[in-house]
């Protein structure tokens, strides 16, 4: 959804951390269901630069964690 957004330009923010309880009343969501996640979706007021990412063999484990330190 985050990638088929932006293509039309609309940017994303993936949530996380909310209070389901107050979802579920706000958006009147039955209580079987379990709400994994949020996205909120707009047109951007700013685009900025990338922030530096840190490389994929420091942040990717394969199987177990035996090759990093944390
Ligand atoms: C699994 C996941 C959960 C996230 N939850 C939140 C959130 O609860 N609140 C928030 O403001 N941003 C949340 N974000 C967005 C991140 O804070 C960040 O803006 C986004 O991942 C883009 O930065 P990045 O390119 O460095 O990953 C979440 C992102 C991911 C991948």
């Amino acid at each position: 959804m985050v990638i088929a957004a932006w293509t039309m330009g609309i940017g994303s923010c993936w949530i996380g951390e909310f209070k389901e309880k107050n979802v579920k009343e706000l958006l009147k969501i039955p209580n079987k269901w379990k709400i994994v996640a949020l996205i909120t979706f707009g047109y951007p007021a700013e685009y900025p630069d990338p922030r530096k990412k840190k490389p994929m063999t420091e942040i990717v484990s394969f199987n177990d964690f035996t090759n990093k330190e944390y």
